[in-house]
Formats: structure tokens, sequence, C-alpha cells
């Protein structure tokens, strides 16, 4: 049985993950809910896109997750779910207020290293309501985020990194929390990338991923 079966809490979230129907579900959600912000809506679904690829890198039965995850990982940016103004947390109370499972609010709740920032806003112990767990499928999710820019465009990571530093300016709670998250992403990088040597894909075809 997949993890994330093993915390669900309902009959009815149990029939949902054991079917294949929970990415088209997370699709749907998302589009409705970031249907008034287009940008991010393009940029969620080119992180689904590249999630599905890094599915290579994780256990079968966690590929929907991952990719159902990815989906709905910055619905948080939608203004009518904003209450802390922190896009991870504000995303994983609403998924865990309307009955989606704790695998995919925790998932959400700690895309790309959103524990860090969390910490310099102040908003760790909020967030800790959902807690991280290291894993192939995090890995993935944040590196499937980082290297997809904010209009769906591929980015490397150093250039996703440069462009949030830009946009969040040098005082930023993001600026604060940068060496230790830039250390998180880089690493979760890495073993995204050695996971997919292993798999069998050329290094040619991971230059998206590269860190510098
Ligand atoms: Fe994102």
């Amino acid at each position: 049985m997949p993890s994330y079966l093993q915390t669900a809490k309902t009959d009815q979230i149990d029939r949902r993950l054991q079917t294949p129907q929970i990415v088209e579900v997370a699709a749907q959600l998302t589009r409705h809910i970031l249907g008034a912000v287009p940008d991010r809506l393009t940029h969620s679904q080119a992180v689904a896109a590249r999630a599905k690829f890094f599915t290579l890198t994780v256990a079968p039965e966690d590929a929907d997750l991952l990719v159902a995850a990815a989906w709905l990982h910055d619905i948080g940016y939608a203004p009518e779910l904003r209450d802390t103004g922190f896009h991870p947390l504000d995303g994983a109370r609403h998924l865990h207020n309307i009955g989606w499972p704790p695998a995919i609010c925790n998932l959400v709740a700690h895309h790309s290293g959103a524990r860090y920032v969390a910490q310099a806003l102040n908003l760790d112990r909020e967030l800790y309501a959902y807690p991280f767990s290291a894993s192939a499928v995090s890995d993935a999710l944040t590196l499937a985020d980082q290297t997809t820019g904010l209009h769906g465009e591929p980015v490397t990571v150093d250039e996703r990194m440069r462009d949030m530093l830009k946009r969040h300016g040098p005082h930023s709670a993001n600026a604060r929390a940068h060496p230790q998250r830039e250390r998180y992403i880089r690493a979760a990088a890495s073993r995204v990338a050695n996971r997919l040597d292993s798999c069998g894909v050329d290094r040619a075809h991971q230059y998206i991923i590269s860190t510098g």
C-alpha cells in the first residue's frame, strides 16, 4: 500500500486515492482556483508536466501523488485563499479544510524549502501543522518547481533562484532564508540527478537541473 494511503483519513479519500483520477481532480481544482491568476496556472501546469518526467525517480505507487501535488502546489496564491499571505501555508490549509489527504497537504506546505522562509516569517509553528518528510517525492516536487519559470518556461535552478531574489528584494524573508534554502534546493537537485542516472537518463538530457 502506498505510504500516503496509510495516513488517509476517510474511506472517501481512500477511494479517491486508489483511482488514477487523483491527478485529473488536482488539475481541475487548480484550474478552478487559479483561473483568475493565469500566469500561476500556466506555471502550475508546466510544473506538473516536469513532475511527470520526474516520476521516474519515485516509487511507482507515489507517481500520482507527485503529479497531483505539483498541480496543486501554488494554489495558495489565489486571492480568495489568502490568509497568512504565505502561499505554501495558505494552500495547504485550504486543501486540508476541503478534505485532501495529509500526504498532499504536507507536500504543498513544504514545496521548495518553504520551511526556511516560514522561519524567517515567524510562521514555522503554523507550517509544522503539516509535517515535512524528506523523500524522493519531496525532492522531485521541489526540483520540478525550481526548474520551471513563472510563465511555465524551463529554467535552470540558478536562473530560478536569481529571479526569485530579484522579485522579492534583498530585505525579504526569501532573501533572509536564502542561504539555508539554497543548500536544500541544490542538494535535492543533486539527489534527483543521481536518481535519474540510476534510471539510465543521460546527463546530456539533465542540463536543466544542473546546479552550476
Ligand atoms: Fe511554483
